[in-house]
């Protein structure tokens, strides 16, 4: 399938492929990303796309995608299979939409595990999916936690943001004691230490906490 690359098509596909709840999830994802591309001087249509796409493959069954990932010649043994959507949407969808931008393509394989030298295209992915209003979570703490993050979205600066979304995901991983990919980890040092020295004195609180989840995630390499 060779498609037209345009938001309108693209949501299209996106419908016939994912379940109804994902394919809100997709839509929802998109606008967050779009308003959030608007806040911080980010191309809309990247933010839209990419927002449209991110979960391309999520509905996908666990043998469906450890096939398709070997197909491809992602380590399957290294990749908890909730890991594995991104990676596969991201060397498959340039198929499908060949035009598609390359920065695109890149937020969309990062959108799950994060990454070091995260590109602004690449946190607005990231954090949308966590913070578009659809996103349900069990935890009450991380309800009330992802909530301050939406109200954070817009007023803060987007690096912050971003470094509050994987702190906070870093964290709920550690109480749960699940797995933590380690790029995630270089992902969190890698903004600390670019962002850390201008963060402003009201990101300081944030900063520390970030260290500190940082800290007890490295224990665990
Ligand atoms: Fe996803
Ligand atoms: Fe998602």
């Amino acid at each position: 399938m060779l498609a037209e690359l345009s938001p309108f098509n693209i949501s299209l596909d996106v419908k016939r492929r994912l379940s109804k709840a994902r394919y809100q999830h997709s839509l929802l994802a998109a606008q967050t990303a779009e308003q959030m591309a608007k806040s911080y001087g980010v191309d809309t249509k990247n933010a839209v796309l990419a927002g449209l796409l991110h979960d391309w493959d999520k509905d996908l069954s666990v043998d469906e995608l450890v096939l398709k990932a070997r197909m491809y010649g992602i380590e399957v043994p290294l990749q908890p299979e909730s890991l594995l959507h991104a990676l596969t949407a991201a060397i498959s969808l340039p198929e499908v939409y060949p035009s598609l931008p390359g920065e695109v393509v890149i937020a969309i394989g990062r959108h799950t595990t994060a990454a070091p030298q995260m590109s602004r295209l690449d946190m607005i992915i990231y954090v949308s999916d966590i913070i578009e209003p659809s996103r349900k979570y069990h935890d009450p703490g991380f309800v009330e936690q992802v909530e301050e993050l939406r109200i954070m979205s817009g007023p803060r600066s987007l690096e912050i943001v971003f470094t509050r979304s994987l702190c906070l995901t870093l964290a709920h991983l550690l109480d749960k004691q699940s797995y933590i990919h380690p790029v995630s980890i270089e992902a969190m040092a890698d903004v600390l230490d670019s962002f850390g020295s201008s963060m402003d004195l009201a990101d300081r609180g944030i900063y520390q906490q970030s260290r500190h989840v940082l800290g007890l995630a490295r224990g665990l390499l």
